[in-house]
């Protein structure tokens, strides 16, 4: 039986919500604090370069509020580097940044960016931090992250989640194809394969069976679905419905 797969909970929109108003509510302090409650396995937050969700004040109020691990999504920028070099987190996840995109659009370039990341992955690893690449399923990204020395990828599901609930039952299953490949190869090369973006209740289960993966990062889903059953059910459901995948009984 493939070994339970642990749950990140991206509480960037908590953040969303509460910067529309510019006042404190709602926290995404007490949203971290609700998810770990709810059986959450790390925290992920996205620092992003125009601050439209988490804070720079953020980071260590986040911190207190769990003893989970933090995985910090971050740009290749000097002061982002900077700031994740003092923050300490778990993890550091290179993701691509464009300024006019709604979310985080497609993985790192890892192939081309290579001589400008390799000298950010030394500094964070030296720090303390694993480091992490937002990455599509490509053989060809993967092979590159690894050899610039990243822990572990997180293989984007954006393109499977889209075609899976557009019916593109086909095209989905081939994208859910690459993904299983992309993560069984990253186990032979000794990366950590993780996956996340666009998960929603619906589409969660055939990643979550992907055996080699070792973690999943979901965040709009479930702050959408606290909206109306609260976070820590959202949580729990969303838990429960990746053990079912992995049949790890829930007790
Ligand atoms: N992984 C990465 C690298 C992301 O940028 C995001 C979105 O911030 C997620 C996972 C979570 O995606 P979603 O919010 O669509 O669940």
């Amino acid at each position: 039986m493939a070994a339970r797969i642990r749950l990140g909970v991206n509480i960037d929109h908590v953040a969303t919500i509460r910067n529309a108003r510019g006042g404190v509510h709602p926290d995404p302090e007490r949203a971290a604090a609700l998810a770990s409650a709810a059986g959450a396995d790390g925290i992920t937050l996205h620092l992003r370069e125009d601050r439209r969700h988490i804070k720079d004040a953020d980071l260590d109020r986040i911190r207190a509020a769990t003893d989970l691990p933090i995985n910090m999504e971050m740009a290749a920028a000097p002061d982002m580097l900077d700031i994740a070099l003092r923050f300490k987190p778990e993890t550091a996840m290179f993701v691509p940044e464009k300024r006019a995109e709604l979310t985080t659009e497609g993985g790192l370039d890892a192939a081309r960016g290579h001589n400008h990341l390799a000298d950010y992955v030394r500094k964070l690893k030296d720090n303390g931090s694993r480091v992490s690449m937002f990455i599509e399923p490509d053989p060809v990204q993967l092979l590159a992250a690894y050899r610039m020395g990243a822990d572990i990828t997180e293989f984007h599901t954006g393109r499977y989640v889209e075609l899976s609930l557009a019916g593109e039952d086909e095209l989905a299953a081939r994208e859910l194809a690459r993904l299983r490949a992309c993560a069984k190869e990253a186990v032979k090369l000794g990366v950590e394969p993780q996956a996340g973006h666009g998960l929603t209740y619906e589409t969660v289960q055939p990643i979550a069976a992907i055996s080699e993966l070792t973690e999943l990062n979901i965040g709009h889903f479930l702050v959408g679905e606290a909206v109306f059953v609260g976070l820590g059910e959202a949580v729990r459901k969303m838990r429960l419905l990746m053990d079912e995948a992995r049949g790890v009984s829930v007790t």
